[in-house]
């Protein structure tokens, strides 16, 4: 967020401004969904909705989460959520009592570790390198000693900031260990539909005691909507609304309207044109990072970002994204607020630019590592 307030303050002065630091797509929703939300507010009151949600969009997601996975999911297993992000904090707060741990990935989506320390739960990290393609997997959750044992554990696939994608099999051991060790797993599948040809489970393939995150966020580009999901085991459905509906007694009406038309054939078909536009500018950082010597870099399976390794510059990721933006205008994402450990010799980048923007600040890169 600083180095979004960086950009801010230098569009405002004139200064031209490369933007590879934020984590949302660039583009916005489909038209199918503005026709919809348009014409709502003239038919609808747009009063509450049900606490869980539309009964109309949650047997959408049912019905493509079933189609997609080949899962049998049903309407009443889904909770609609102020965004994802209202989605964690119902969780957390209906799965873990005070001082239970939690074990996640790190790097990882620094939001959980946020929210879960708020909430006086103990953050276990999954130290995840090349190695396991920057996943955790079953084999780290068994390693973990007797007093780190999670109430739950968070997977999140494609990553973020890594874009990697836990392969379907590890998926499968990460649910057996959980359901064979008390856990509850909680899948954060916010980036599917945005895979660059990896295959993606979804975690009820394996288990229907995990519970599933999904958004209208990232592939259906409604980030600011504010529409997310959780697919809940039956045993957690009376909390979760309980909570929902004195969280937020409900996710905004007309997104939720709107929402129902990102799922039809014409919108998937725009929104499956944004993905080549993220796949061209994946190629452009593959080809040109290691000709500038990033050559140690997470290979985004999907999802929105890049993740690399700049320990040959710099081992303070911060002040160096802050001089890259005065330098030469080009803004990163520090590693530090997703990785604790090692963040500090990492940066993310993001898929969101346009190809040619793309090209120009890894040319920019180049030439001040030249310098
Ligand atoms: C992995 C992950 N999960 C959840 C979120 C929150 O998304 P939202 O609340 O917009 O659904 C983000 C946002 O960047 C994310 O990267």
């Amino acid at each position: 967020m600083q180095m979004l307030d960086l950009v801010h303050r230098r569009r405002r002065e004139g200064l031209e401004t490369i933007m590879l630091c934020a984590g949302q797509p660039p583009t916005g929703a489909p038209q199918a969904a503005l026709d919809a939300a348009a014409a709502s507010l003239h038919e609808s009151t747009l009063g509450y909705t049900e606490v869980v949600g539309d009964r109309e969009l949650r047997e959408i997601i049912a019905t493509w989460h079933s189609q997609t996975y080949g899962v049998d999911t049903s309407a009443d297993n889904i909770v609609i959520t102020t965004g994802s992000s209202g989605g964690f904090v119902a969780s957390f707060l209906a799965v873990l009592d005070h001082g239970d741990a939690v074990a996640l990935s790190c790097p990882g989506y620094p939001a959980y570790r946020n929210i879960l320390e708020s909430l006086g739960a103990r953050v276990i990290d999954l130290v995840c390198d090349a190695d396991t393609r920057f996943q955790p997997t079953a084999a780290m959750l068994e390693a973990l000693p007797e007093a780190d044992r999670p109430k739950a554990v968070i997977v999140t696939s494609p990553g973020n900031p890594t874009g990697t994608i836990i392969d379907p099999a590890e998926l499968e051991r990460i649910a057996r260990w959980c359901e064979d060790n008390g856990a509850v797993l909680i899948s954060d599948e916010d980036y599917h539909g945005m895979s660059f040809g990896r295959e993606l489970a979804s975690a009820r393939q394996f288990s229907d005691r995990a519970i599933v995150v999904g958004t209208l966020s990232k592939y259906f580009s409604m980030t600011g909507w504010r529409v997310g999901w959780l697919i809940v085991p039956d045993e957690l459905l009376t909390p979760i609304e309980n909570l929902q509906a004195s969280l937020s007694l409900c996710a905004p009406a007309i997104s939720q309207v709107a929402g129902r038309a990102a799922f039809g054939a014409p919108a998937r078909a725009e929104l499956d044109g944004h993905i080549e536009r993220y796949r061209a500018a994946r190629a452009v950082f593959l080809e040109e990072l290691p000709k500038i010597g990033f050559d140690r870099f997470a290979d985004p399976d999907g999802g929105l970002y890049l993740w690399v390794d700049v320990s040959s510059v710099t081992d303070d990721s911060e002040a160096w994204c802050k001089e890259l933006v005065d330098a030469i205008g080009v803004a990163l994402a520090p590693g530090v607020d997703f990785d604790p450990i090692n963040g500090h010799k990492w940066v993310r980048l993001t898929l969101c630019a346009p190809e040619e923007e793309t090209r120009e600040a890894c040319r920019r890169l180049g030439r001040y590592l030249v310098r």
